[in-house]
């Protein structure tokens, strides 16, 4: 049941009566293993292991060098740097009706950017493409990269020339549950945000327009402007406004859910979902507080708070204060979601947190007692090691998925 709706959403999509129609897609080939019959645990792959990251200590190496190692399937951009290529499954199969499994219903906002397959797939290939990079060898996937749940293996972002930027590049699953974008939430839109990292001198480094007539003078991105976006007559396709709706667009498809952990808490299915991460989500609701901010389906409240990441750091990072400009607002940064977490190390707004083992140490302590701004719910949790690891096998199993054959 399931598996039928994507046909019948893409051709209305297509037709552009898509305001309704929610394009999702399922990351199946290189993330996770797709089963064929009924759920067991043998239905979710482990994902890549944790313990493979980027050592945070060591000398940095050559960019190239790091994507050489970090990302199996890539391909040579024009200046021989090797980019991560499109590891999704082929739009086609991405497009489906019904949202995975725990997702709450879309928001409406994506009103004024209805999707379409047409413009998915633009968005989709603009996302690839180093061509929106300065020198044409820095792709948004670059950062947020398939393989690793679309962030960035790197504590802190690699852009253009090997420029180190300062913040880790965070995942884009289920953003489209975003309210603010960044991790100081300074975007208010997913469109907005879209062209942000292009002239941005540590990311992709380029003046927008100067991308615009890249894309104007293009062989192919033309039409597939004028296929993605009705305008009219005698007005250029190609535009910041289009552009920006394309990505988001594309970007918006990318959900994350169906994880043994909502089929326990939609089913009692407890098939895929080992005791230890059963009581691990136990203390993740309880004494572990996860839950006062990593709140809903998407396992964040949308807020800012100061957990004391970066306590003590030169020049600390004042986060969503340099947004609002309200005092209470200092080292606060956005809650993330926690779904696919496994996939994404390091962690936090500065990569600082090199493993979930670490994350959780890091709450258990009360992240920085000794910060005065901290959150008021950051306490000490005095849990035991067995507990320590059951909240760990909880936040790997949120970020297992099923492939959608074995969806009901
Ligand atoms: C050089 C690395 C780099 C490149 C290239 C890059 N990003 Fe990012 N991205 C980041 C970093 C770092 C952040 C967090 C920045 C911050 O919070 O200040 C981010 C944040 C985001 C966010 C916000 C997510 C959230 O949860 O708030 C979105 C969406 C996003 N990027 C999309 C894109 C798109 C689309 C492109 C290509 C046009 C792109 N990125 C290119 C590094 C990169
Ligand atoms: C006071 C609100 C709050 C509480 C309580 C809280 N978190 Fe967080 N969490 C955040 C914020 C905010 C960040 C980002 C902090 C930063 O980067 O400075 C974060 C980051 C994380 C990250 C890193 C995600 C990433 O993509 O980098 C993980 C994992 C995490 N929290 C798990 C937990 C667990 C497990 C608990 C309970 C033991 C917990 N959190 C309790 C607010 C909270």
């Amino acid at each position: 049941m399931v598996m039928a709706g994507w046909r019948k959403a893409m051709t209305r999509a297509a037709v552009g009566t898509a305001g309704c129609v929610f394009l999702v897609v399922y990351l199946g080939s290189s993330l996770f293993h797709v089963g064929s019959g009924a759920v067991h645990s043998t239905a979710f792959a482990p994902l890549k292991s944790v313990a493979h990251q980027t050592d945070v200590d060591g000398a940095e190496p050559a960019p190239s060098e790091r994507l050489a190692e970090q990302t199996p399937q890539e391909g040579v951009g024009p200046a021989g740097l090797l980019l991560p290529q499109d590891s999704l499954p082929a739009t086609e199969a991405l497009l489906r009706a019904t949202l995975p499994l725990g997702l709450a219903t879309l928001p409406a906002e994506s009103a004024d950017n209805p999707p379409s397959a047409a413009k998915v797939e633009l968005g989709r290939r603009l996302f690839f493409d180093p061509l929106l990079s300065a020198d044409q060898t820095v792709s948004c996937a670059t950062c947020h990269q398939p393989d690793h749940g679309l962030a960035s293996p790197e504590p802190l972002a690699v852009g253009i020339g090997g420029r180190v930027g300062r913040r880790n590049a965070p995942s884009l699953f289920n953003r489209v549950y975003g309210q603010h974008f960044f991790w100081d939430g300074r975007a208010d839109s997913l469109e907005a945000q879209s062209l942000l990292p292009i002239a941005n001198p540590d990311e992709m480094g380029e003046d927008l327009d100067t991308i615009l007539v890249r894309l104007t003078e293009h062989p192919e991105y033309p039409r597939l402007f004028e296929a993605a976006f009705s305008h009219a007559a005698g007005s250029a396709a190609v535009t910041a406004e289009h552009l920006g709706a394309a990505l988001a667009a594309f970007q918006r498809t990318l959900l994350l859910g169906d994880s043994p952990v909502d089929r326990f808490r939609a089913a009692s299915d407890v098939t895929g979902l080992s005791l230890e991460a059963r009581q691990g989500l136990w203390i993740f609701e309880s004494r572990g507080r996860c839950w006062q901010c990593h709140s809903g389906e998407n396992f964040s409240d949308e807020q800012f708070h100061n957990t004391g990441v970066a306590f003590g750091a030169d020049n600390r990072d004042v986060g969503r204060f340099e947004v609002t400009g309200v005092a209470e607002d200092r080292f606060r940064f956005k809650t993330p979601s926690l779904r696919g977490v496994a996939q994404t190390a390091p962690y936090m707004h500065d990569g600082s947190v090199r493993t979930l083992e670490d994350v959780v140490e890091f709450y258990n302590r009360g992240g920085a007692q000794e910060d005065r701004e901290l959150s008021p719910l950051m306490r000490p949790l005095n849990l035991s090691d067995e507990e320590k690891r059951y909240l760990v096998e909880f936040l790997k199993a949120l970020s297992y998925q099923a492939g959608p054959s074995v969806a009901k």
